[in-house]
């Protein structure tokens, strides 16, 4: 059978958790939010919120041993088929996929164009990164197409020769090359500087926006809500502990998260940079630095993004493996069949995605203000994933025997965590996801 070995299961769902969310989305929206009270609010939404869903996740799955619908109807109380709707949550995957493949496309330029050339001024560097996006269509097509042909090889291969291998692969290489920019972080000045601005609360920077923000990316950088995690722990063995698994992945997130804000914020601040420049802070201020350090410079961007591309495909092939499974088992077809309609379902809507940037096609994909990779984004994060979160509690809390639960929680760990567990996914997360639903759609 196709299953994951234990460690083979850590390092796919670490795999998945760490990706553009940690490197990327966290370092600037801390910087956005002031930096340490956020991370304080992220660290304790990762424990809360995070975590208890992810466990939600993971019980559901290797329960089933099946795709998303199948899991949902054999675990509820009376086997009711209607269940099989929450299998929904499979498209969430592959449209985060569409531009997720694309963004990881503009890193793949910013790798190849490190070798050669960085822009000195944070002007240069903002057109270029402009002119990428909106101008050069062309390059961005083949950036996708290597991504998502990447992608589609990696999960032709199935759950062991093909995804367990590539993180077996991956993400020790990740951690070297993190490890290295670490190391060389630490011999800065500015180290100390990160560290406080990362670890020092204050509190005045904190709202209700805040708050939002780092309960999404709690969410987004577990790869919660999309089915992820379900899929990968039916793969996972029927004994194996998925509390234990599911702990030491939230702590691999986490850590490589901090990690990278502490490489990120220390660079930053070596150049006296801001630290609330936004999505631009990787793609535009991130470069002038390095273009200032030399041939050095050139080593620690080709790395950076290098890293950048292999946390981002670790994660990639997630969030297909939701759908693929689906369609296997629901509809019996093969792999090769599902990946064929899924991979060419995302590498579809990624173009449009791309094109929705773009100078000349932007106006025909722009709807109601928004282009089409944003509305593929606020659909998919703002939408899709909390509804399919708030659907998973409901569903643990009212539609299948806690004793069931309890049964499977205290083969590997105590009542007390069961209980607080089962609090948690009965009260606190499906009301704090519906506050962050509500806001999202404008409504409070
Ligand atoms: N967790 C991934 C990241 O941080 C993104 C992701 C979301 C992966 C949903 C799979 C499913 O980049």
């Amino acid at each position: 059978m196709n299953k994951f070995s234990r460690i083979g299961f850590i390092l796919a769902a670490a795999g998945s958790a760490v990706g553009l969310g940690n490197i990327w989305r966290f370092p600037y929206i801390t910087g956005e939010y002031g930096g340490g009270a956020f991370i304080l609010i992220y660290l304790l939404a990762i424990l809360f919120i995070g975590l208890t869903m992810f466990l939600a996740e993971a019980v559901i799955g290797q329960n089933g041993q099946s795709d998303v619908s199948t899991s949902f109807v054999a675990l509820s109380t009376s086997k009711n088929k209607n269940w099989k709707f929450a299998g929904f949550m499979v498209a969430t995957g592959l449209i985060i996929l569409s531009f997720y493949s694309v963004v990881l496309g503009w890193i793949l330029d910013y790798v190849i164009t490190s070798f050669s050339t960085l822009p000195n001024e944070a002007s240069i560097a903002g057109a270029n990164f402009e002119r990428l996006i909106s101008e050069d269509v062309g390059s961005l097509i083949v950036y996708h197409t290597l991504i998502a042909g990447t992608v589609i090889f990696i999960v032709l291969k199935g759950i062991k020769d093909g995804i367990e291998k590539i993180n077996l692969i991956l993400m020790p290489l990740l951690g070297l090359i993190l490890a290295g920019l670490l190391i060389y972080a630490l011999t800065l000045d500015s180290f100390s500087q990160a560290v406080s601005f990362m670890f020092t609360p204050d509190f005045s920077k904190i709202d209700s926006h805040a708050l939002l923000a780092a309960l999404g990316q709690a969410f987004f950088t577990l790869s919660l809500g999309v089915g992820t995690i379900l899929t990968y722990s039916a793969s996972l063995p029927k004994k194996a502990n998925f509390v234990k698994s599911s702990i030491v992945v939230a702590i691999v997130d986490t850590v490589i998260a901090l990690v990278a804000g502490l490489i990120i914020f220390t660079f930053l601040f070596t150049a006296g940079a801001e630290s609330a420049a936004g999505p631009g802070l990787v793609f535009i201020s991130l470069p002038v630095i390095f273009s200032g350090w030399g041939m050095l410079g050139h080593i620690i961007a080709v790395s950076f993004f290098v890293a950048l591309v292999f946390a981002g495909i670790t994660s990639a092939v997630s969030m297909i493996e939701p759908a693929l499974r689906f369609f296997i088992e629901r509809y019996k077809i093969s792999r090769q069949k599902a990946t064929l309609i899924c991979g060419g379902s995302f590498y579809f809507l990624g173009i449009i995605a791309l094109l929705s940037m773009s100078k000349s096609f932007g106006a025909h994909l722009t709807f109601f203000g928004k282009n089409a990779f944003d509305i593929m984004d606020f659909m998919t994060s703002s939408i899709m994933m909390p509804l399919a979160a708030i659907l998973i509690c409901i569903f643990l809390a009212y539609f299948v025997e806690k004793d069931t639960l309890k049964e499977k929680f205290l083969a590997h760990t105590n009542e007390t965590v069961f209980n607080i567990w089962y609090f948690l996914i009965k009260f606190i997360v499906p009301i704090a996801i519906t506050i962050l639903l509500l806001n999202k759609l404008g409504a409070i």
